[in-house]
Parts: structure tokens; sequence; C-alpha cells
């Protein structure tokens, strides 16, 4: 399927259901590539420990959550994270296009979650900024089995009665959702866990 076409049909589900998990929204070798450098800048050291909150309230919180960052610099892009922002691209026009949502641009970083490291129940708009409008999350992991833990565990979707949706990090799936509308947890894996997580955000927000 054609990235406009798979596109359309995420933002279809958006609509929809207010989230959608889409496997092989990327082929495998962007995914590859895509792993491969996030694991040459964790090799560099450049990851950072993960925040909680922004701006002045930002502090690391081991307790909450336990992953390392690399922010995107949108101006000084690899090839392979090139390649992968211009399906980002492509999305927001479709979701736009979907659901009105007036996206304007997208924020992202590199997360690796060495085992046993997790980021527990949260919402991902700031309680002092709703600029964050959809959260798409790209695993970038090979071959993971359910064994292997780190499920995304989706809270409040409707349908599931109490039950929330837990989703392997599977390579090459994007989860996407209203960042307002579902909490959601990343439990704990018995391997290191690669992803690409971002956010679309709305031009203008409270804050
Ligand atoms: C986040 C997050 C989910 C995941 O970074 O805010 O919830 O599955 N990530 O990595
Ligand atoms: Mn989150």
């Amino acid at each position: 399927m054609s990235t406009v076409r798979v596109c359309a049909h995420v933002a279809a589900q958006l609509a929809e259901h207010g989230w959608c998990v889409h496997p092989d929204f990327i082929d495998m070798s962007l995914r590859d590539a895509l792993a491969a450098e996030t694991r040459e800048h964790w090799q560099r050291g450049t990851f950072r420990h993960a925040g909680v909150g922004r701006g002045k309230t930002l502090t690391v919180r081991p307790e909450i959550r336990s992953d390392r960052v690399l922010w995107i610099d949108p101006a000084a892009c690899s090839v392979a994270q090139t390649a992968y922002l211009r399906h980002i691209e492509t999305l927001r026009v479709a979701i736009n296009r979907a659901l009105y949502l007036g996206l304007f641009d997208f924020e992202g970083h590199l997360a690796i979650y060495p085992p046993g490291s997790f980021y527990r129940k949260h919402v991902d708009r700031f309680a002092d900024n709703s600029r964050r409008t959809v959260s798409a999350v790209l695993y970038l992991n090979d071959d993971w089995q359910v064994a292997d833990g780190g499920q995304l565990r989706l809270y409040n979707i409707p349908g599931t009665a109490a039950q929330p949706l837990d989703v392997p990090p599977v390579g090459g799936t994007l989860v996407t959702f209203l960042s307002d509308h579902f909490p959601h947890e990343v439990l704990p894996a018995t391997r290191e866990r690669l992803s690409l997580t971002g956010w679309f955000r709305t031009r203008e927000g409270l804050g």
C-alpha cells in the first residue's frame, strides 16, 4: 500500500476510534536504518534520562520513567530520519483532512528503554499546554516476542470494558492516539526496547 493510502487509513481509524495500531507503517529497511542509528547514538552516549513535565517544571523522575531519549533536530536529520519525517508529514495532512484538528508541526525523540525500564501511567498532553494533540509511537525492535514484555498499555479504549489494551512493541508498528484521551504506560521488558515517539501539535495552545 502507498504511504498516502496507509496514512488515510490511520487517519480514518483515528477519526472513528481516537486510536489506531498499524503494523508495518514503515518498511523493514527504514526500520533497520533507524534502529542502527539509535544504537550508534546510544553507544556514543548522546541519550539523556527522559524528563517529566515541561519548561521550568521538567524534572528527571526515575520512579515515573526510566527511559533515555534523544530529541530529533529537524535541522540536522539523518537520511533515515528525514525519510520517516516525510511519512509523518503525509500523516499530518491526512489527519487534518479527516479530523480537522489543525495539526501544525511534530516534535519527536528516539527512546531507549534498557531492560527493566518503564514509564508509569500518564497522559501525553501537558496540564499547562494543550498543543500536543496526537501521539505517534513507532517501534524499531527486531523480532519482538510477547514474552519479551515492554507492552504499551492503553487505558480507556471504548469497547474493551475495563480491560486495558496491551500492544507489544513490534518493529515497524505505529501506534497513534489522541494525546489527551488515553492514559497509558510502558511495561518493563526483558530486552532493550527502541522507539521513535512524537507528537503532532497545534500551533497555539494554552500556556
Ligand atoms: C511516551 C510514551 C509509549 C511507548 O514516550 O510518552 O508513552 O510505547 N511512550 O514507548
Ligand atoms: Mn506517553
